[in-house]
């Protein structure tokens, strides 16, 4: 039985070895829902979600419920889904309007500030009973960035500022390509579970060692994938004489630190889109900021990304992708579509079209890989060998001047290095 020391946990990581215990043991997935989830920063959800007053979101911060709702001055509040009279989930939809909640067991009413404003019966309260006292709780720190909600379950630690760091390029390159600047969440979701750890999904969003192989049912004789985006005239070429493609190892990934990281796109992708539709947006684009302007935020840069631990934001085929762990060996996966807001309606149903190709559930690339995380989830079960091998590339990263980050081949484990790195420092720290 797993104790929780640090002497214990500490055991579980070694340089470019995990413990299969990381994946399997439901005591460690219990010391994850409190250190790690209950005090990491983690992304709830889109302001576009809830444009109006009223509008709520409702989702789950580790498995804990919460309501994202936008209260009649405009602001965001994320509050916990927990009644405060006998603790039932006050808000049952994935969304909906209610500037007024009202609890389904014995209909006591709140604001959209949390205020408990109804109670039924009042008179059988007792003569002290304070409504102040029984308001919905806020969670304790909530920030946003570019529309992206994150919020923390601890009152105390790094700052939102300080953990995203770095990555906040990422949002902005993604925001950057709307000709309004802003994106929006608002074209519905795509919503998968798998029976496997959370950590194998976080960790597949930037290995770029297994597409060639996880995915070569996607991969054309001549060893290309399929063209992804409008306008795109070719896909990636991934393999070539039945090795892995030089131009796809040129790729890069970075390690940002605190487990975030972002995997480059390197010249795949420059200069090969067009098309009536993708020249439309291109124009639109440039008509808001110019032709220069445009061409830099056009210039692929990265092909997805991670801000650890619960949010990958995809810059190939946009997307923003978040990961909620449910059991040891149980998760969900909601993929929502972007929508460029001032773009032409065209290439907005275009990206979201592409979406129903590549990372829905029933899709040609997503299914490979939760195939992949079942078959591991199945095969560590077996007992008798204890390590994961995480170790490509170990030592052989170089340091990146621009990004002040540690750079490895995208085909490297660098970045789930990282990724470990950042889960010892949280599982290691007592609560
Ligand atoms: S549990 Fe919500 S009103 Fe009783
Ligand atoms: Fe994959």
């Amino acid at each position: 039985m797993l104790n929780g020391t640090l002497d214990t946990i500490g055991r579980l990581i070694e340089p470019g070895r995990v413990s299969r215990r990381v994946y399997t043991d439901p005591d460690i997935f219990e010391l994850e829902m409190q250190r790690l989830f209950g005090r990491s920063w983690l992304f709830v959800g889109h302001e576009s979600q809830i444009p109006n007053p009223g509008d709520y979101f409702t989702t789950e911060l580790g498995r804990q419920p919460v309501i994202m709702i936008r209260h009649r001055d405009n602001s965001v509040r994320v509050l916990l889904n927990r009644c405060t009279h006998r603790g039932a989930k006050v808000l049952n939809e994935r969304s909906g309007n209610a500037p007024r909640m009202s609890c389904l067991y014995h209909g006591w009413v709140f604001d959209s500030d949390g205020k408990l404003i109804g109670v039924p019966v009042a008179e059988g309260c007792s003569a002290n009973f304070d409504t102040n006292d029984f308001g919905l709780a806020p969670v304790p720190r909530i920030e946003t960035y570019r529309g992206f909600v994150f919020a923390s379950l601890a009152a105390k630690g790094i700052s939102f500022d300080d953990h995203l760091g770095g990555m906040k390029a990422n949002i902005d390159d993604l925001a950057d390509r709307a000709p309004d600047g802003k994106l929006a969440l608002d074209a519905g979701v795509h919503r998968y579970m798998f029976h496997g750890n959370w950590k194998l999904q976080v960790e597949n969003v930037l290995d770029s060692y297994h597409v060639p192989f996880g995915h070569a049912s996607t991969v054309s004789k001549d060893g290309t994938q399929f063209a992804r985006r409008e306008g795109d005239e070719r896909g990636a070429k991934v393999i070539e004489k039945d090795r892995t493609a030089a131009d796809w190892k040129i790729r890069r990934s970075y390690d940002m630190g605190h487990g975030h990281g972002w995997t480059s796109n390197t010249k795949l992708d420059d200069d090969k889109r067009s098309s009536p539709v993708y020249e439309a947006y291109v124009n639109a684009l440039a008509a808001k900021v110019g032709e220069a302007r445009a061409n830099d935020i056009l210039k692929p840069k990265f092909h997805n990304s991670l801000i650890y631990p619960n949010v990958s934001i995809m810059g190939l085929n946009i997307h923003v992708r978040v990961i909620k762990p449910i059991a040891v060996d149980l998760t969900e996966v909601n993929v929502y579509p972007i929508r460029l807001v001032g773009a032409p309606e065209a290439i907005n149903a275009a990206n979201i079209r592409l979406l129903n190709v590549t990372h829905s559930a029933a899709s040609f690339v997503q299914t490979d890989d939760a195939e992949s995380f079942f078959r591991v989830q199945k095969g560590l079960q077996s007992q008798l060998t204890e390590w994961v091998d995480i170790s490509r590339g170990l030592g052989a990263e170089d340091h990146d001047q621009d990004t002040n980050a540690p750079r490895g081949k995208a085909t490297d484990e660098l970045v789930v290095r990282g990724q470990y790195r950042a889960w010892l420092d949280y599982m290691r720290e007592a609560a």
